[in-house]
């Protein structure tokens, strides 16, 4: 049987999904891991599964190496942008097909990624600095315009991204940084740090599929953002709402990026504004969405992108027909203030939901969520336009009853 390795994996939901996808295509998974238990539903995929130390390239080639005789092995891909990097090297080391490494070097550093789309005119590009420690920021203090945005270069899940609103929050929040130099999972952060203009505005992404430098559109994403001064992604609408000549200049722009940035294969998921009629990339993520958007974009035209993404490392053109069919959209549940949280199932209320799920136990201290992973569960629906799905959301919250309690700890 034909195999594909799997280096760790996402832990919002697709990651373990993935092993399914590749099992309906008649390949079979081998997952590699450096902590099994860090995910959620393993046991159940009965994948064969190598425990090494994934973060070490050395110990991962000679760990595949064996899987290569016998012309068994299709690929090697992964679900979590933090191994990215590490798959577009193995792939140059077995001769494997894909993004290069210098591409991907790119992609995973934001302040790479702005110097290297700062040029061009039909960007939006916005004013930033790259710097190192609190000690660089007295050099550019003058030129610091408030309020700003404070993050680091390489992390995910809007972790430890900050909108300050004074020089002593920036100050503040380096050093927040600094003192973390490594990532959820184990991996050395970038030591830069990047302080760029806060972008007014509506927030879109969209999601692309590649293939040899061909790419595919799938379509524009409406983010909703909340928790201010951290981003934490509280919803997702597909597909956004825009006019004509927006969505031709989002295509248009986005293509000629991908171009740029030699972007050979596989999803792209970039995320971004719209200032004086251009667009202002956010940021590019070599990955497909997370958020649960692959979800979303499944109940709206039936395309499953996470099997597209494997049949891609498999080297199957993809052949993504986009019917929209229905608006679909994701409501994340995330804490707006820290305390014990109470909510109910109701039996009536969530009839017009089409999927909710809660990842905590009633009763329990939750913190304020500041990023991605401080998210307690979801409720997706789906209708026949924008504000049909945003009322059923808004009801099917009510419903939940959620309440949290302050000063019960
Ligand atoms: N320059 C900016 N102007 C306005 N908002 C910004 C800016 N940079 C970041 N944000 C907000 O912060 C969010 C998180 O930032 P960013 O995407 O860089 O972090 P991330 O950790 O890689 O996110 P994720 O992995 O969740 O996509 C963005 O989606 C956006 O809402
Ligand atoms: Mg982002």
């Amino acid at each position: 049987m034909k195999k594909l390795v799997f280096i760790e994996a996402n832990t919002s939901g697709s990651g373990m999904l993935a092993f399914e996808k590749a099992r309906q295509l008649n390949i079979e998974p081998i997952f590699f891991t450096n902590n099994p238990t860090r995910y959620k539903g393993l046991q159940e995929k009965h994948v064969q599964t190598v425990i090494c130390n994934t973060n070490s390239l050395d110990e991962l080639q000679n760990k595949i190496l064996p899987y290569l005789e016998g012309n068994d092995l299709l690929g090697i891909t992964t679900t979590s942008e933090f191994y990215i990097y590490t798959i577009a090297r193995l792939n140059e080391y077995f001769h494997l097909e894909g993004n290069s490494s210098f591409t991907i070097s790119n992609v995973r550093n934001k302040a790479k990624m702005r110097e290297l789309l700062n040029n061009y005119d039909f960007l939006y590009c916005p004013d930033f600095f790259v710097i190192e420690d609190e000690e660089d920021l007295t050099s550019i203090k003058n030129e610091l315009k408030l309020p700003c945005i404070v993050k680091p270069v390489d992390d995910s899940g809007s972790s430890l991204v900050l909108k300050c609103n004074s020089y002593g929050e920036i100050c503040q929040h380096i050093k927040h940084i600094k003192s973390s130099p490594y990532n959820s999972r184990g991996q050395k952060k970038d030591s830069s740090i990047l302080i760029e203009e806060f972008i007014e505005g509506e927030e879109y992404s969209i999601e692309c599929l590649s293939y040899k430098m061909q790419h595919h559109i799938i379509g524009i994403t409406k983010k909703i953002v909340d928790n201010e001064p951290y981003f934490v992604e509280v919803g997702h609408y597909f597909p956004a709402q825009l006019e004509n000549w927006t969505k031709q200049l989002i295509e248009q722009s986005i293509i000629q990026i991908l171009n740029l940035i030699e972007w050979q294969f596989g999803p792209s998921h970039i995320e971004f504004k719209i200032k004086a009629k251009k667009l202002c990339i956010i940021e590019f993520n070599g990955r497909l969405a997370g958020g649960m958007i692959p979800e979303i974009i499944k109940y709206a035209t039936s395309l499953d992108l996470l099997q597209e993404q494997i049949k891609i490392v498999c080297g199957v053109p993809p052949t993504p027909e986009v019917k929209v069919k229905q608006v679909a959209a994701i409501r994340h549940l995330a804490p707006q203030k820290s305390g014990k949280i109470c909510l109910s199932f109701p039996e009536r209320g969530l009839q017009n939901i089409a999927a909710v799920k809660i990842f905590i136990k009633n009763d329990i201290f939750i913190p304020k969520a500041t990023n991605a992973y401080g998210r307690i569960g979801y409720l997706i629906a789906t209708g026949s336009n924008y504000q049909e799905v945003k009322t059923k959301l808004d009801e099917g919250e009510k419903a939940l009853k959620i309440c949290i309690k302050e000063n019960a700890f």
